[in-house]
This record gives C-alpha cells, structure tokens and sequence, in this order.
C-alpha cells in the first residue's frame, strides 16, 4: 500500500540530494573563476558574449536543480506550504526561466553539432513550456494539474544529470570505434556522443514520466497537496494534462 505523503520521513530526499549536490559541486566550480581556458565546453572560437552566457546559464542552471530537489521533496511540502510556496518562485525566476532562455541561445551555438544543438533547442523549448504552464496552474489553484506539469518540469531539470551517464555510456562504446565506424574523425565521434546522450538525457526520462503519470493512482490524502483540491470530483475531473 502506498504511504500517504503526511507520512512519508524527511530523509526520503536524501539520495537524491547527494546526487544532485554531487553533480554541482563538480559543475559549478570552473564557472564561478569567470575564467574561459577552465570552460568545459570550447569557447575559443565561439561568438562574442557566448562565455559570458554559459557562465550564467550554469550558475541558473545549479540554481535550478538545487531547488528542484526541495520542491519535490513531500516531507517539506506538506511540513511547510510556505517555504514550497517561496523556493518555488526561486525555482522558477532564479533558475529555470533564465537558465532555459539562456540555454535556448548557447544551445543553437552548440560547438558539439547540429544534432546536439536541435536537442537543446527542443529541449529548452519543452523545459520552459512545462514549467510556464505548472507555474500558471498553480497561481490559479489548479493544483493537480501543478503537480502533473511540474513533475514534467523537474524531471527535465534533471535530465542534464542523465546526460552526463549517457555521455559516460557513449564514451565506452564509441571510443574503441573511432578508427572503424568514425574513420579516425575524431570531431564527428564527439559530436556523435554529444547528439546521442543530449537526445536520450531528456527524452527518455520523460517518456517514463508520461507513462507513470498515465499508469499511477490518484492520490490518497489530500494532504499530498500546499494547498487541497477544492473537491476531489471536480479536480479529477478538471485536472488531465
Ligand atoms: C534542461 C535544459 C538545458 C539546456 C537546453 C541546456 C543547454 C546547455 C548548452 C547548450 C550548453 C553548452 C554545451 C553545448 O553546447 O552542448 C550547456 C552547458 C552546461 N550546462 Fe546546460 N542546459 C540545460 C540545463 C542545465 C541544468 C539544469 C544545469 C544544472 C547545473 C546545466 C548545467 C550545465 C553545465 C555545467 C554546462 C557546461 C558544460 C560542463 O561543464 O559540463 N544545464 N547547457
């Protein structure tokens, strides 16, 4: 049987914590020294400001999963409504909005290729879509429908953790290739890697996500909520995303 949210204990955010505090620790730190020669991604030849940006883009961007891990966490949602209420605004207008908008930019200007720079285009697009529309779900009450969309909205936020793995995956198995399958170009085995983990590192999470929403029941407590659903019947009725 499943634990109504009340009853679910604080330390059910933990792992996830670590991962997450793990991944930014990593991330985060060459970016913060504003120094270009430590960017991860190659800035040489890029265009004017996209240093600048990228910088942004990470720092928003830890901002972003950060948060995320608070507002999913239900032992903080249902102790307190309020902080949910306030590190979900940071989350939104300090962390995803600018980090995708900005992401939106530097992922058209992709050094890694046209395949990685179409998934980061789409994937912008899709993360500041779903986040707009459970963040207006929420202003107007509609709190099944916030939960449905925001849970859309923090798994995309994560998908840059499941990039990472699959870009580690694709290492160990196109590397050997690079004089068979890639000729010896080096830049198109990179660029394979990059489409190919930028492309899965989203896609697949969300197509489990929209399987797991269709397939869950509703529910039990109405405690699962900030704020209930004024009556279960109509939120079910009204609350399909
Ligand atoms: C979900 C939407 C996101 C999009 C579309 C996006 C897009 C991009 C793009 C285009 C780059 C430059 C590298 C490239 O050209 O491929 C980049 C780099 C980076 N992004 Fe994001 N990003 C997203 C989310 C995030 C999040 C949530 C974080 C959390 C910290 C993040 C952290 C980083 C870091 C650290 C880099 C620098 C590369 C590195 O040092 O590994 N991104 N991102």
């Amino acid at each position: 049987m499943r634990m109504p949210y009340a009853q679910v204990r604080p330390w059910t955010i933990a792992p996830l914590l670590v991962v997450v505090i793990a991944f930014v620790a990593f991330s985060l730190p060459p970016y913060l020294t504003f120094d270009p020669a430590r960017s991860r991604v190659p800035v040489g030849d890029a265009v004017r400001g996209y240093y600048p940006l990228l910088v942004a883009h990470v720092i928003f961007g830890s901002i972003a999963l950060l948060t995320a891990c608070l507002q999913i966490w239900p032992w903080l949602r249902t102790r307190f409504p309020d902080v949910h209420r306030r590190t979900g605004r940071i989350y939104v207008f300090a962390g995803v909005l600018p980090a995708g908008a900005i992401g939106l930019i530097i992922g058209a200007l992709s050094p890694f290729g046209p395949v990685i720079r179409a998934s980061n285009v789409v994937l912008a697009v899709v993360w500041l879509t779903v986040t707009i529309t459970g963040y207006r779900a929420a202003r107007q009450y509609r709190i099944a429908d916030h939960r449905r969309w925001m849970i859309r909205s923090v798994v995309l936020t994560l998908s840059i953790i499941t990039n990472r793995v699959w870009a580690v995956v694709w290492v160990i198995a196109l590397v050997p290739q690079l004089q068979t399958t890639f000729g010896g170009n080096e830049a198109l085995m990179v660029q394979s890697i990059a489409g190919l983990s930028g492309w899965l590192g989203w896609v697949l999470p969300l197509l489990v996500t929209e399987w797991w929403l269709d397939t869950r029941r509703a529910p039990e407590s109405p405690g699962a909520s900030p704020v209930p659903d004024r009556v279960p019947g109509q939120a079910a009725a009204g609350s399909r995303a």
